[in-house]
């Protein structure tokens, strides 16, 4: 499989919306995605395969001072357990070196244990959760990954 990560734009919002659709049942509307496809401060990354030009693998963080914060990390569930998320997550990190960055931080369900796998598989720790975080009550973790500059 030939792959290229790429940063989304508007021409891509129908398939971030399907690959949305297919791995997290929908977290975000049409509206929120049209943001994050937009916002100068946000980065959105998509693994795209060369031949097909499928949307594969989806993520997006935005920059405070120097710390990036995690919104959205996705692989579409017929290509998951095979490298695409780390491919994805290493050149978010890799880029956010340049850009300074000191932490990432984002929050996962607490009950998500592919996501809490991978996310301590890439050398994230828990440090804190947030109660009644998502639309069904259920909490969040927040995951961090430390000195982004020093390793
Ligand atoms: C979380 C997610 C992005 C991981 O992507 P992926 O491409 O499947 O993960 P990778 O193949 O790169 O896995 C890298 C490592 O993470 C760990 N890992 C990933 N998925 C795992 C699972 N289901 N169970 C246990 N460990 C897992 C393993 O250590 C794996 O390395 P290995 O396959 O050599 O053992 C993917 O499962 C996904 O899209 N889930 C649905 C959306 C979601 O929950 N996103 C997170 C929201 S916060």
């Amino acid at each position: 499989m030939n792959l290229t990560i790429i940063q989304l734009r508007t021409m891509h919002l129908n398939d971030c919306i399907d690959l949305d659709q297919k791995s997290l049942n929908g977290l975000w509307t049409r509206s929120q995605w049209q943001r994050e496809l937009t916002d100068p401060k946000r980065i959105a990354l998509g693994l795209i395969e060369i031949e097909t030009k499928k949307l594969l693998g989806l993520c997006s963080a935005w920059l405070v001072i120097d710390e990036l914060q995690i919104t959205f990390l996705a692989v579409h569930p017929l290509h998951q357990r095979k490298g695409l998320g780390k491919f994805l997550l290493s050149d978010l990190i890799k880029r956010s070196k340049s850009l300074q960055t000191n932490h990432i931080h984002l929050e996962v369900k607490e009950n998500n244990e592919p996501a809490k796998a991978f996310y301590k598989a890439m050398g994230f720790k828990t440090v804190g959760n947030r109660s009644n975080f998502y639309k069904d009550g259920s909490d969040a973790l927040i995951l961090k990954k430390e000195s982004l500059n020093k390793s």
